[in-house]
């Protein structure tokens, strides 16, 4: 059995990450979804609250994708090498959505491999997800704006618990 890690700070989940952990999933025979820290990044939600977004839009995604039935949600705590070692990964997957995530993206794959000889494979983000991006997500939202078509389900009433915000309707 080949088992892929999908790792990322998911500060929150967009479609876009959904997208890509769907098409790891038609891709490996098990995905686990790993939330973790970002020291480069100020977070919003905690970790656990990510995940919990993670694991909900997972579970919704698998009534209409059976690929996703098999994907499972964690926190990793520590190193992501470690995290791959600990569920058994032959490779992590990450999604580019131009040349700037490359570029972050390639220290982190490098130093990865150099660490446990973890391999990163890169999936192109599909056109449609190209602008989606958390920090857009939470910018907008933070100033009110609509994020219910970029984002799953229950993650707009999630930023706006955690941004202070009274709940939709209210
Ligand atoms: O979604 P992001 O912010 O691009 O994801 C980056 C993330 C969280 C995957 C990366 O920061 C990470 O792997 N953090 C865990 C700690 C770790 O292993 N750091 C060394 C990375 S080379």
């Amino acid at each position: 059995m080949t088992t892929a890690v999908c790792p990322g700070s998911f500060d929150p989940i967009t479609l876009g990450h959904l997208d890509i952990v769907r098409r790891a999933a038609t891709m490996f025979d098990d995905v686990v979804v790993g939330v973790a820290k970002n020291p480069g990044k100020s977070g919003l939600l905690d970790l656990e609250t990510r995940a919990e977004l993670v694991r909900a839009a997972v579970h919704s995604g698998a009534q209409t994708d059976p690929a996703l039935s098999q994907v499972r949600v964690a926190v990793v705590p520590g190193l992501l090498v470690d995290f791959c070692r600990e569920v058994g990964a032959v490779a992590v997957v990450k999604g580019l959505r131009g040349g700037g995530d490359f570029d972050a993206e390639q220290p982190m794959a490098l130093m990865n491999r150099h660490l446990s000889g973890v391999e990163t494979i890169f999936l192109p983000g599909d056109q449609k997800y190209a602008h989606v991006a958390s920090s857009l997500v939470k910018d907008i939202a933070r100033h009110g704006g609509p994020v219910d078509d970029l984002v799953p389900a229950g993650v707009t009433a999630a930023l706006r618990a955690a941004l202070g915000q009274p709940a939709a309707g209210s």
